[in-house]
């Protein structure tokens, strides 16, 4: 297993990646999950026409501070032009690494023929491909993100290969691929066998692994049973920043400790203190800080009970005094106890916002 991740001439460093996760992956959590061992991050997927179209949100997405490095920028869209001019825009702004979104599976994604919808029409989603290298001109490494196909025919599968291997030739650095398919959603496990098959076949290229990972011991397990290059936490890494960390210390054959209340409170008042700033005021930030801070419960003594505390903020100043009573010492006696395997949270309700 490799402990060093490249994508490219960019080194990423851990081979655990915090994944693109649309609605959450904003500065706030990117900078909250490289204070804790991230080391590559990715912004949330941004639709080509909002890079290139002038105004607040655009400002947003091409400021990227000097702290927030490597960062990936991940593009979705339909129009082979549109797709290079942003992805030129992302890099001029200072992302490392650009990443193409073929997997995302939303209705109304797919209804607009983005994300997932690519993965059907290998001409129009090689031509994505080559625009953003033409326009990147190898300034930045270009990667794709790809589920499995768009359902379990051999057809998709075959759309797979091609897609995948078209961009290979066309110069892609590496490719993350979710094993699920698109019609399927998020409903049944990620097939890492399927992880196996791709790496298998494309050898030396970078491939890096999605799907299940909700603890450090899956990413551990999906690199050592699947030979991917890296994995990219998601659902895993919401509410639990403490994950890439515990990725750095399972792979240097430490014993795996859970967070304290102590360290749950003071990556949420890190979280809320980097997303004012970034939302611009306390009322806009509450919204997208709090769906992170209610998955914070999920390794409390009582999760149940400190989630129903968690949802009823509906006030910026109640946050962080209510995250002080949910987070006090003595759920733990301020003492960290070991994280088992069998501690991981997986999600009751499949879901993606993609
Ligand atoms: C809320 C949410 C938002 C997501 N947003 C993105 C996104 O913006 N871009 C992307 O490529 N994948 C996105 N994904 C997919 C994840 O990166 C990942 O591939 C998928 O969740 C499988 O990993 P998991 O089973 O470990 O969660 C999202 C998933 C979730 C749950």
């Amino acid at each position: 297993m490799k402990h060093t991740l490249h994508i490219g001439d960019v080194e990423v460093g851990l081979p655990a990646v915090q994944a693109a996760l649309s609605g959450y992956s904003d500065l706030a959590m990117r900078t909250v999950a490289r204070e804790h061992g991230a080391t590559y991050a990715i912004n949330e997927v941004v639709l080509d026409a909002l890079v290139l179209q002038k105004g607040k949100l655009q400002r947003r997405i091409l400021s990227v501070p000097e702290h927030d490095h490597p960062v990936g920028g991940q593009l979705m869209g339909s129009q082979p032009e549109t797709f290079g001019k942003a992805a030129r825009a992302l890099v001029r702004a200072g992302y490392d690494i650009v990443d193409i979104n073929f997997g995302c599976p939303v209705n109304k994604v797919l209804g607009r023929h983005r994300g997932g919808w690519l993965l059907q029409d290998v001409d129009i989603a090689l031509s994505m491909v080559e625009s953003v290298m033409q326009a990147v001109q190898g300034d930045a490494p270009v990667s794709v993100k790809m589920r499995r196909g768009t359902d379990d025919s051999p057809e998709a599968e075959k759309r797979f290969w091609t897609i995948l291997e078209g961009a290979m030739k066309l110069g892609i650095a590496a490719a993350t691929v979710h094993p699920r398919t698109v019609r399927q959603k998020y409903i049944g496990p990620s097939r890492w066998e399927f992880l196996a098959k791709v790496k298998q076949r494309v050898g030396d290229f970078t491939l890096l692994g999605s799907g299940d990972l909700f603890s450090a011991y899956d990413v551990v397990d999906m690199m050592e049973q699947t030979g991917v290059d890296g994995a990219t936490i998601a659902r895993g890494c919401i509410g639990n920043p403490f994950v890439f960390q515990q990725v750095r210390d399972l792979i240097d054959g430490k014993v795996l400790m859970r967070p304290t209340c102590a360290q749950q409170r003071a990556a949420i008042e890190r979280h809320w203190q980097l997303a004012v700033p970034f939302y611009r005021d306390e009322g806009r930030a509450l919204a997208p800080v709090r769906m992170h801070v209610i998955k914070y419960a999920q390794f409390h003594k009582e999760p149940v009970w400190a989630r129903e505390q968690l949802v009823r903020v509906k006030k910026p100043d109640e946050l962080l005094a209510r995250v002080a009573e949910v987070f006090d010492d003595r759920f733990d006696e301020a003492r960290s106890r070991e994280l088992r395997r069998e501690d991981a949270v997986v999600p009751a309700r499949q879901s993606c916002g993609e």
